[in-house]
């Protein structure tokens, strides 16, 4: 583990916008740098980096957050890979805390398989460019297959020697011990003569996303019907065959960009398809589709698109995929390819326009396909085309989403030529467990949308309102919450003279109290579920830190929160953005107080949150001639006084500011 004393120091050495710059083109914009998002094909610039901040906000995609989060984002890397990144980036040197005998041994173990299999990929490569035997035999088979130099070097493809030791000896020589050449698989042991797995075949290293070597295939040259074509790395310490996808690591970017991600099943389809020009494409490497292997897409990107060669047996194979993709709730398409062209034939022989046109106009979703697939043999015959539907409803079961659910309901219906209610009740079946909550919702819904068509002008202003009002309280946390301010209270005392008067006592809060008690003296709780939880996120970090930097609270927010902090710290940067100061757009300066413009907020949002417990107060209250309103009424009456007497200081409040 790296310590929290390095992390702190990476992130206080770490400049946002030197860091950017590595990847993205950055020009001065006032205060902030500008720059081409990239994370989207644009021609002006949208992507703003503020070094005082130190956070970069893309306003095309909506992404957000500090260094860390960029390199999250841009480059793929995990979070420690992050910090190991800007730790090199900076010179920082990295203290790793204290592990236990056993974590250490078993990093030590880890670290040690890593290592010699990266020498074991350089050791193939070298002798695939270099060696007599690899040039002849190794280079010359791929050349045939008609890769380049270039995709060579870019898969780092290599050659292992057709002697039974030659990679086992090099590694021993160069200090390599035999018990990682064997827990990686490299090396086969036997007592006299440990001896290389991969001896005389042409090598593809598997690569993790972050680009370390996992393990690797290996494929024979001769057409030996007994021997395997492939042989792959034995599952180990740092392989694990459910858990990679080839080329992720060459695929990674590309995937985040077109927001696509190609399927297919062999280490050659990935390939060939980078040389055509497409390179957002994977291999599940000819086994079935893990739940471990989409969520690593997942992270990258919600659509995947399945490949396949039109021969049957990979169809029920990739129809299975499909039911997992979906689960996964991602949407998943599917390309057949023309009867005896798989991806790698296929696009080798394609030029690039025609290849992304073919991709384009047949990558059907998985009714369509299911439909066009199947729909052949089941078309005369009930039996079958009942089995098709079913089967389609299956699939449409394991969407989480009830929307898509729903949209693909219709499609199915519409397609299939069966009404949407058989299709209803046969989704209800298999999705049992939601049956009733569904039922709840769909009357929820149907109440709620009749109050929409009735009110909407209103009620969508409202929430707005809301909104931005709760958006500037977390603004307004952000920006001054730790800050001391003088406070006016109107408080209830009695006199001399027995009266009852109000008295208003100036006190210092911290804003963050003040926020926090005056929302807490209503009992009430921000609307918006994200706001909300941002509040206490905040509020909680203001109570157990004395001091607050926004750019130490960033460090530590959960990636959840990030891009909305980020959102709202960046809202002002937007006019720089667009060039407004150029069209005499000044912000508006702001006279009043800090305290002025905290009170004037919380007040108002008061007002709007009591205002909404009215509301449903109110539409609790029965018409009903003899049921007990007693108390729902009096409860709207104290709530009615103390919207009154919001309207009252607020009124204090604005007046001392306009004046
Ligand atoms: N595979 C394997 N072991 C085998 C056969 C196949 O691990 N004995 C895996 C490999 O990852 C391979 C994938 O399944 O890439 C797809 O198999 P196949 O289509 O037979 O191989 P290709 O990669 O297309 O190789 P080639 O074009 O050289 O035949
Ligand atoms: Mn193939």
């Amino acid at each position: 583990m790296i310590s929290k004393a390095t992390i702190d120091t990476v992130f206080e050495t770490a400049r946002v916008e030197e860091v950017i710059g590595d990847f993205v083109q950055l020009k001065r914009a006032g205060s902030n740098f500008k720059g081409l998002s990239p994370f989207s094909d644009e021609r002006s610039p949208s992507f703003m980096v503020s070094p005082a901040k130190g956070i970069w906000k893309d306003f095309s995609s909506g992404k957000g957050g500090n260094a860390i989060a960029f390199l999250m984002e841009h480059s793929h890397f995990t979070y420690p890979e992050a910090i190991r990144y800007l730790a090199k980036k900076y010179n920082i040197e990295i203290e790793e805390t204290e592990q236990t005998d056993e974590e250490k041994a078993n990093t030590d173990v880890r670290e040690s398989m890593y290592l010699v299999s990266e020498f074991a990929k350089d050791y193939f490569h070298n002798t695939l460019l270099h060696s007599e035997e690899g040039k002849a035999i190794g280079l010359s088979y791929f050349k045939e297959r008609g890769f380049t130099g270039e995709t060579i070097k870019k898969f780092v493809l290599g050659y292992s020697p057709e002697t039974w030791d030659a990679l086992t000896k090099e590694a021993l020589g160069k200090g390599y011990k035999l018990e990682f050449l064997e827990s990686t698989g490299l090396t086969i042991p036997r007592d006299d003569r440990p001896f290389d797995r991969f001896k005389g075949r042409v090598m593809f290293p598997i690569q993790s996303m972050s680009g370390r070597i996992l393990g690797f295939g290996g494929r024979i040259l001769t057409n030996d019907k007994k021997a395997a074509k492939y042989l792959n790395s034995p599952e180990s310490e740092i392989y694990h065959k459910s858990k990679v996808l080839y080329g992720i690591f060459q695929a990674k970017q590309s995937i985040a960009k077109e927001n696509n991600c190609y399927l297919v099943e062999g280490y050659t389809d990935v390939i060939q398809f980078h040389q055509a020009g497409i390179e957002n494409v994977v291999a599940s490497s000819g086994t079935a589709l893990t739940p471990d292997q989409i969520r690593l897409i997942n992270r990258l990107t919600k659509n995947i698109t399945v490949l396949f060669d039109g021969d049957a047996a990979g169809l029920r194979a990739s129809i299975r995929g499909i039911d997992l993709i979906l689960e996964e709730g991602m949407n998943v398409k599917v390309c057949a390819f023309p009867d005896g062209e798989d991806p790698d034939s296929f696009s080798k022989k394609t030029p690039y326009e025609e290849l992304v046109k073919y991709l384009d106009e047949n990558s059907k979703d998985f009714i369509q396909f299911k439909a066009s697939m199947l729909m052949n043999e089941a078309k005369n015959d009930p039996i079958k085309k009942a089995d098709l539907i079913r089967d389609m409803v299956v699939s449409i079961s394991k969407i989480p989403d009830r929307i898509q659910r729903e949209i693909y309901i219709q499609e199915c219906s519409r397609i299939m030529d069966i009404s949407e209610q058989v299709l209803v009740s046969t989704l209800a079946q298999l999705v049992q467990k939601d049956v009733t909550e569904l039922g709840k919702k769909q009357k929820q819904e149907q109440k709620a949308f009749e109050v929409v068509k009735n009110e909407a002008p209103v009620e969508v202003r409202k929430v707005d309102i809301l909104y931005g009002l709760e958006r500037k309280i977390i603004e307004i946390l952000l920006l001054y919450g730790n800050k001391t301010e003088e406070f006016e209270d109107i408080l209830l005392k009695t006199n001399e003279s027995g009266e009852i008067e109000n008295v208003s006592e100036k006190k210092s809060y911290k804003v963050f109290q003040r926020i926090y008690l005056s929302l807490q003296e209503d009992e009430v709780e921000l609307a918006n579920p994200l706001f909300r939880d941002i509040y206490n996120n905040l509020i909680a970090y203001f109570h157990q830190n004395e001091t607050f930097s926004i750019e130490q609270y960033l460090m530590h927010l959960n990636p959840d929160f990030a891009q909305e902090v980020t959102d709202i710290l960046m809202a002002d940067e937007r006019v720089v953005l667009h060039n407004w100061e150029g069209q005499n757009i000044f912000p508006k300066t702001k006279n009043e107080t800090i305290s002025q413009y905290v009170s004037e907020t919380i007040l108002t949002l008061r007002w709007y949150l009591v205002d909404k417990i009215i509301e449903e107060i109110k539409s609790s209250i029965s018409s009903e001639p003899d049921s007990n309103n007693i108390e729902p009424l009096s409860m709207a009456m104290d709530y009615s006084k103390l919207i009154n007497s919001f309207s009252k200081k607020l009124g204090r409040v604005m007046s001392r500011y306009s004046n």
